[in-house]
């Protein structure tokens, strides 16, 4: 009814009408269902864990970089432990971790595996260093991605609610990389649409990330021509040998 109303009077777009879950996820196009889901268990009184997985560039770790800055009391940790401090140390170190965030986490070492599947399980987390064995209470959230599951175990997979997130079709492929071309690098649609079409098409790559380097070089009032000329030395010099979604 009120929206009706602001509409006549010409004031619709001053309503805030956004769902919480869109503005905390607002960084991604798309899967509305899946946020509001993610934000049921940011709020849940229990702890629940969630597992992304899915094909390169499915949005599977800005689903985990944009909890982590929405999010007080989280840790975002890649599975590889760059972040250096270990992430039962850190965990040790800040017990008041809520939302601990794991990218890739299949690529994890076993014993930080092994520590999350007790923390999972007993809801403690501990730790045997050189004969000293640490033990904390936490209530833990984790939220993981895996661009498979061949290397998980399966305790560990069975404790979390796992998500697939399929590769996108070739609109979602379009719409997605025109609306982060108009963000990140103000390119109109009508160009935007022009690269992610032929990023799908002639780089055979259904990667957003190939979208956004071209999109990169294309200059504001890019012409047509410039943007095919793109393409066509990418293509040029692209990788081959069984690499050819990694063209650029
Ligand atoms: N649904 C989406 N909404 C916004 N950006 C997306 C979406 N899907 C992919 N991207 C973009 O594609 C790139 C790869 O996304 P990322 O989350 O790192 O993929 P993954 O972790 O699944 O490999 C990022 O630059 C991201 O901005
Ligand atoms: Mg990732």
């Amino acid at each position: 009814m009120f929206r009706t109303l602001f509409k006549r009077l010409g004031i619709e777009h001053e309503v805030d009408i956004q769902p919480p879950e869109e503005k905390f996820f607002s960084g991604i196009v798309g899967y509305s269902d899946l946020k509001k889901l993610f934000m049921r268990s940011i709020i849940s009184k229990e702890p629940s864990h969630i597992l992304l997985t899915g094909p390169p560039a499915s949005s599977k770790t800005i689903f985990l970089l944009q909890m982590m800055k929405g999010l007080d009391n989280s840790y975002f940790t890649d599975g590889i432990g760059t972040s250096g401090i270990g992430m039962v140390d850190y965990l040790f170190e800040h017990p008041s971790t809520k939302y601990l965030l794991i990218d890739e986490i299949d690529k994890m070492k076993k014993n930080d595996q092994v520590a999350l599947l007790n923390i999972m399980e007993t809801g403690i987390l501990s730790s045997t260093k050189v004969r000293k064995t640490r033990q904390l209470e936490m209530s833990l959230w984790i939220f993981a991605t895996s661009n498979s599951l061949d290397d998980l175990s399966k305790p560990l997979k069975s404790r979390f609610l796992i998500f697939y997130l399929p590769e996108y079709k070739y609109e979602e492929f379009v719409e997605i990389s025109t609306k982060l071309l108009k963000e990140k690098y103000k390119i109109e649609v009508r160009t935007a649409s022009k690269v992610a079409d032929k990023v799908w098409n002639e780089l055979n790559s259904k990667d957003i990330r190939d979208v956004l380097k071209v999109g990169k070089m294309a200059k504001h009032e890019e012409t047509d021509l410039d943007i095919d000329w793109l393409i066509h030395t990418y293509k040029k010099y692209a990788m081959r040998e069984g690499h050819e979604t990694e063209v650029i």
